[in-house]
């Protein structure tokens, strides 16, 4: 049998002499598409942090792709994407947009770095696959939000990783551009990617969602979306919990996101 993508054994984070995550396990068996969801300071984008080994555990045993995250860090990253959760990022020297999303392929490079015409042909592919193709020559910081977003997954896309690391990429887009980001998941779960991506609201991302786990400093549940998403199951963590039925279906309104 294959190594699992992702295994956490009773893993342990303080930050600033707080616990943030404490004895955290859960394995991601196969290539698959997991939402993770959990409360504003529940520990989500720690979480993530941990996994590309920018964050060391206190206690615990961390394997990402059958690596130490800590230890193996840059060829671990050099197979992971990784799109933080910010509004806005912003570049001393003014960049075009071809070159935010060659930095995907660039920095992951070995040395001596030098840029390709497969590079090129990369990052023009993956902006074609989020709609911004029309943008390769603007500056990066004249761009809107959402525009910046979606840039800053075509550079995680370029270097075609094996695993895709998002922290609350979806919600504050429109839903034009929650299309493309739609088609992008489907397009990598057809290549056997693994997506792993911090929503607030799960209900968007359902149709893709294999396995939800919801994170509250520890992990509070985690499989099928049809059994994690149980009034009982959920209720403990969310107070503002919500039920309605739409179409048939039962849609959970979490009460927790950002403003
Ligand atoms: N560098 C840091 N130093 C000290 N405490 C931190 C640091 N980073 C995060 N924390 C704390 O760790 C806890 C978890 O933060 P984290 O950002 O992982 O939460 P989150 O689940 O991503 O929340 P949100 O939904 O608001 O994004 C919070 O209480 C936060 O204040
Ligand atoms: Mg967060």
């Amino acid at each position: 049998m294959s190594q699992p993508v992702i295994s956490l054994r009773d893993v342990s984070v303080r930050l600033n002499n707080h616990t943030v995550l404490e004895d955290v396990s859960f394995d991601v068996e196969s290539p698959s598409f997991i939402t993770i969801v959990g409360p504003n300071g529940a520990g989500k984008t720690t979480l993530i942090k941990l996994l590309l080994g920018m964050i060391k555990p206190v206690k615990g045993s961390v394997k990402v792709l059958g690596m130490d995250p800590f230890k193996e860090s840059e060829r671990l990253r050099s197979l992971v994407g990784y799109v933080p959760q910010r509004d806005r990022v912003s570049y001393e020297t003014p960049l075009r947009v071809w070159e935010v999303v060659l930095m995907g392929v660039f920095l992951k490079k070995r040395f001596p770095r030098t840029i390709s015409s497969s590079d090129l042909e990369s990052a023009r592919i993956a902006l074609e696959y989020l709609g911004m193709s029309e943008y390769w020559e603007y500056f990066f910081n004249e761009l809107s939000g959402g525009q910046q977003r979606r840039v800053l997954i075509a550079r995680a896309l370029a270097s075609d990783p094996v695993l895709l690391l998002l922290d609350e990429v979806f919600s504050g887009l429109d839903s034009e551009s929650q299309q493309y980001l739609l088609n992008v998941f489907r397009m990598l779960r057809d290549r056997n990617r693994t997506i792993l991506i911090v929503e607030h609201e799960v209900d968007p991302i359902m149709e893709l969602t294999e396995k939800i786990l919801v994170l509250n400093k520890t992990v509070c549940a985690y499989g099928d979306p049809n059994e994690v998403l149980s009034e009982d199951k959920l209720k403990p963590i969310y107070p503002c919990l919500k039920m309605i039925e739409k179409e048939g279906r039962r849609i959970f309104i979490l009460g927790d996101k950002h403003a």
